[in-house]
């Protein structure tokens, strides 16, 4: 048998699905149950009724919303070290300190935050949902955290003022991008069209034709006419392009997009976290409370 193989028997024996978001390596996005952006696998993980473990082929904050989105599920986390930079760039001291300035603004967070932040937010958001988060807020200015570059990109969007905590969060990854290299690009491919995530720089996404989630971009990659896309966010998402395109040509903004957090996780990591159980995700009740409600009233805001 091989590994793939042991893989789904012991799924199949221990009632697991495989959640997989959309920069995970090749291997693990075929072996997957399901694979999406940071909104969608919540949502996945809420709806597998059957479900007794979920393995999260991720970062520690998407694994840590299911855990408690899913309080009676077992979660596990199959490389424990896999946690997103960004999401460790705000505390909650700093929260406290905008809020002291601030005190009507109400606190907008990315998903991509630590349990301990949510808990001292109002609402979260994802990069699919940003937009109409903010719309539906009765206030114009709001403090929102981490991502800088999601946070202009979202006050373009709304006219609406979002004051960035920290002042300045952001994604190694997505900062990696140049837009000399899309103009470089643009000349090479002159029919290409650009598609960027919304933690790219403001430079990218002046330059691109669509700004959207990892998701979003693979349903634009689909409709749009293009028949060269040209890709500035983590490389990972190109297996799925692929797949899911196989008669367009995809060309990454920069070869070194790389997430390492991302890649942490290995088709051995998970064969091992199924088999062992473990790296269990568990957010102490009292945190995981508050960190449920911002989450929940985030999905009910229509996107
Ligand atoms: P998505 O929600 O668009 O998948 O983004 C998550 C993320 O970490 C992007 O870097
Ligand atoms: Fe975090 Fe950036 Fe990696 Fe996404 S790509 S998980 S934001 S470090």
């Amino acid at each position: 048998m091989n590994l793939e193989e042991k893989i789904s028997k012991l799924k199949k024996e221990k009632k697991a699905i495989i959640l997989a978001h959309n920069y995970q390596r090749p291997e693990i996005q075929d072996i997957a149950d399901y694979v999406g952006d940071s909104i969608e696998l919540s949502r996945k993980a809420m709806l597998e009724k059957d479900a007794e473990i979920l393995v999260f082929a991720a970062v520690d904050f998407m694994a840590e919303s299911a855990a408690i989105l899913n309080p009676e599920k077992k979660v596990l986390l199959p490389t424990l070290g896999a946690r997103c930079p960004m999401a460790q760039m705000l505390t909650v001291d700093e929260i406290k300190r905008a809020k002291s300035h601030y005190p009507n603004a109400p606190v907008v967070l990315y998903v991509n935050t630590l349990a301990t932040s949510k808990a001292y937010c109002d609402i979260c958001c994802t990069s699919a949902n940003a937009v109409e988060v903010i719309n539906s807020l009765n206030a114009d200015t709001v403090l929102f955290g981490p991502d800088r570059n999601l946070a202009e990109y979202v006050a373009e969007k709304t006219g609406k003022t979002l004051i960035p905590i920290p002042e300045w969060g952001f994604c190694p990854t997505h900062l990696l991008f140049q837009p000399e290299d899309i103009t470089v690009l643009r000349q090479q491919y002159p029919d290409a069209t650009v598609m960027s995530h919304p933690e790219c720089s403001g430079e990218i996404r002046r330059v691109s034709d669509f700004v959207g989630s990892t998701s979003k971009m693979c349903y634009y990659a689909k409709e749009c006419s293009a028949k060269t896309i040209v890709v500035a966010t983590e490389e990972g998402i190109l297996h799925r392009l692929h797949k899911e395109n196989p008669e367009k040509r995809f060309v990454i903004a920069y070869e070194g997009a790389v997430c390492p957090n991302m890649k942490l996780t290995t088709l051995d990591r998970v064969y091992t976290a199924l088999k062992e159980e473990k790296h269990v995700v568990k957010v102490p009740e009292k945190i995981a409370k508050k960190a449920r409600t911002t989450l929940e009233k985030m999905f009910l805001v229509k996107s």
